[in-house]
């Protein structure tokens, strides 16, 4: 069966159901905009894993998601949505591209959280834009923007107080949004350590992609080892 759609780390089908799609999460890594590759065993199933369990703890804080159900070992099943070609980024300490840009060591707290708008474009390699950009681009209105503005830090907040309970910093993440039918937009493609950076708050390892982009060995020891603590947090039990 063909995908509707084919990205760098999932792929989406249509189902029976003409409102939803199955997502299925894949071993392939990319970092760099796909400068670099590779396929990590497992990657797909612990990254559906993880995003399975924070969507059902995000929809139990009142964050709305585009999840429907579990599907297997590496497949999610989803409501169908139109994906807002704007991908939100929130940062709470200095790392990746932000400190490359503005030369702020990484690591450095900041005072309060910064959102980021990157136009979903992989030929143009996700440049960085503004509200201004996504109005003239025709991404999302002066509206929309607000919108996903506000909703990105409520995610951080569920998000951040959660991993802080199981011993992880969020240093900073991505999250895309889709329009639902019914023209609401909720939280849509995955949550995990592929978009996420996490940091263990004792000794500060990197548990997330970075271990891949900065060669740091061991990734997907990583990722199995935030799932383990998401499982063990005792706040979701399915
Ligand atoms: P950055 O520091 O490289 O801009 O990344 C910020 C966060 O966004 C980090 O948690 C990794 C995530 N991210 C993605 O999920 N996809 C991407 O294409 C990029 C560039 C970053
Ligand atoms: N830039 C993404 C990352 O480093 C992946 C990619 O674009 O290939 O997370």
């Amino acid at each position: 069966m063909e995908p509707l759609y084919e990205g760098k780390a999932k792929r989406l089908y249509q189902t029976d159901e003409a409102e939803i799609l199955r997502m299925e999460f894949k071993d392939e890594a990319t970092a760099f905009n796909a400068e670099k590759k590779a396929v990590f065993e497992s990657k797909g199933h612990l990254n559906k894993a993880i995003t399975l369990l924070l969507y059902r703890m995000l929809e139990e804080k009142g964050v709305k998601t585009h999840l429907a159900a579990d599907g297997d070992e590496v497949n999610l099943m989803v409501k169908k949505v139109e994906i807002l070609m704007v991908e939100v980024i929130v940062r709470n300490v200095a790392a990746g591209s932000f400190s490359k840009r503005l030369g702020v060591a990484e690591g450095t707290p900041f005072k309060q959280p910064i959102v980021e708008f990157s136009y979903k474009s992989d030929e143009l390699g996700d440049p960085l834009i503004n509200d201004d950009y996504a109005r003239e681009m025709g991404l999302a209105t002066e509206a929309e923007c607000a919108e996903l503005k506000e909703k990105a830090l409520i995610v951080n907040e569920v998000l951040k107080e959660f991993f802080l309970k199981v011993g992880l910093r969020l240093i900073d993440f991505k999250i895309e949004f889709g329009r639902l039918n019914s023209g609401e937009i909720v939280l849509a493609d995955e949550v995990s350590p592929d978009t996420c950076r996490l940091w263990d708050v004792e000794t500060g390892k990197k548990l997330d992609k970075d271990r891949f982009r900065q060669d740091l060995g061991n990734v997907m020891e990583g990722y199995q080892e935030v799932l383990r603590r998401i499982e063990e947090s005792g706040e979701l039990n399915s």
